[in-house]
């Protein structure tokens, strides 16, 4: 075995230590074909607030992430997201990893909160600049930019005024989408409308664990539910609008993903029926254009009263469907009673990644696009996320063999595989994360990067399992 190199103090040097695990051999044989298709992309995806740190630079206005990072007990280790991974300053540095990993697409997302400081009114074109620099740096690397109008960080001049329970949050949604459109939309041909309704409006409106920590009623809940989709809809129109002729959106949403306790006819069906259901609120209404019966029935009194048009906006056509596919959702029988399914429940012993939340079932990678292209028909589908947590440790030679969230990869992979096989037609996967980063209420304790970031130095390291993913998408295969 060839003796690591000493830990150098650049740690994009420190990664040249791991190059010896990133031979493309050409000769060497996976042990079973299982490649993805040809001209399947790869990339690997961030937000703002939890890399950008700079958070009052160039005219930034607080968003309510600033604020809930603030009042006591919300984050984990109290932290916030002042300064994070410093992406904003280090964007150049970034890139260049990027492309040392050899990634062809970067999904990032842009702050609402550097465009309109207040949320709506006048734009900031210095914030706005940030995001000219960054596409610029990642076309001149031959690296597609595809970005996010929305990955949670509202201005909190809005959320002032309401926020997601205010129908106007959707319509200033669509204002903001657009003029990013018009200022990007020459270099940027991929969007993604909002990251994870069914998060930040369940986590932050329903049980109050995210920003703005508000735990609503149910009526006032399904409401801001339904601006969520509805800011969808309408940011999808304004790019359409405002983008450039061939400007490709659709969402990047966080199914509930059922799955079938094991696979016969009838529990795959089961599963299929139930994760129609259980994402009512959220993905069903966005490919239907109404509400299932059952949502509505168990909603009751609560049901959210709204303009007739509303449902035909929030079903805008979309060019693709990002899903961002971590954990299963409820195991599922088929059942002659009530909705067809009978949903069970983990038992305690049931594995999980670092995160107690990433309960581990990698096949959920197979059913999550198999599922929605059979629900829904969408042309294209993308892993807008997948990726796992994992307590990463220096080794003594100076590496981090993160060999869990390789085995996580892998095995992920293996089942998108299984799927791009039976011809679903998923065309591109974004890995969660390029860098450790702020994680939400979990603050800098639980890292999901490739590459390892010392918070104190901001020194940047690549672990084992970035080398891993090098080799995947160079060979378009799982490695
Ligand atoms: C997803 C979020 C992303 C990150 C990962 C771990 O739900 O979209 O920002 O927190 O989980």
């Amino acid at each position: 075995m060839t003796k690591p190199a000493p830990p150098t103090r650049r740690g994009f040097l420190a990664a040249a230590a791991i190059a010896p695990l990133i031979v493309s051999d050409a000769a060497a044989q996976s042990p079973s074909d299982l490649s993805l298709p040809k001209g399947f992309r790869w990339g690997t995806a961030t937000s703002a607030y939890q890399i950008e740190g700079a958070v009052t630079a160039d005219g930034r206005g607080p968003s309510i992430w600033d604020t809930f990072c603030r009042e006591p007990g919300k984050i984990r280790d109290g932290s916030n997201g002042d300064v994070s991974a410093d992406h904003y300053h280090r964007y150049k540095e970034d890139v260049a990893l990027m492309k040392a990993l050899g990634a062809q697409t970067y999904r990032f997302s842009i702050a609402w909160p550097r465009v309109f400081p207040g949320g709506r009114g006048t734009l900031n074109p210095a914030g706005l600049a940030f995001y000219d620099r960054l596409v610029d740096e990642l076309l001149a690397q031959g690296i597609e930019p595809w970005a996010t109008l929305y990955h949670w960080d509202l201005p909190q001049a809005l959320q002032d005024k309401g926020g997601w329970e205010r129908r106007d949050t959707a319509l200033d949604f669509a204002d903001y989408a657009g003029a990013v459109a018009d200022k990007l939309g020459d270099r940027v041909k991929h969007f993604f409308t909002l990251n994870e309704m069914a998060s930040f409006i369940e986590h932050g409106y329903g049980i109050g664990i995210f920003a703005p920590g508000l735990k609503l009623p149910l009526d006032r809940l399904a409401l801001a539910r339904h601006h969520a989709v509805l800011a969808h809809g309408l940011g999808v129109q304004a790019i359409r609008a405002r983008g450039r002729a061939g400007t490709k959106v659709g969402p990047a949403e966080n199914l509930t993903v059922a799955l079938p306790a094991f696979e016969i006819p009838s529990h795959i069906q089961a599963a299929e029926t139930a994760t129609r259901e259980l994402n009512a609120p959220y993905l069903t209404v966005m490919m239907e254009g109404r509400y299932t019966d059952a949502y509505l029935k168990e909603l009751g009194a609560d049901a959210p009263k709204f303009p007739d048009g509303d449902l035909k906006i929030i079903a805008s056509p979309v060019d693709y469907v990002g899903i961002n596919v971590y954990i299963p959702g409820p195991y599922v029988l088929s059942s002659e009673a009530g909705p067809g399914y009978q949903v069970l429940k983990l038992p305690k012993s049931y594995p999980h990644m670092a995160s107690t939340w990433l309960t581990l079932a990698p096949e959920v990678l197979y059913w999550a696009p198999r599922h929605v292209a059979r629900l829904w028909k969408p042309s294209e589908i993308y892993i807008s996320e997948n990726g796992a947590s994992s307590k990463d440790k220096f080794s003594k030679d100076g590496q981090i063999y993160d060999l869990d969230r390789v085995m996580y990869l892998r095995n992920c992979l293996t089942h998108l595989q299984r799927a791009t096989s039976e011809g679903v037609p998923v065309r591109g996967y974004f890995l969660w994360s390029l860098l450790d980063n702020f994680e939400w209420a979990d603050g800098y304790a639980t890292r999901f990067g490739l590459i390892h970031v010392d918070f104190a130095t901001q020194r940047r390291t690549l672990k084992l399992s970035a080398a891993f993913y090098k080799e995947v998408m160079a060979r378009n295969v799982v490695a």
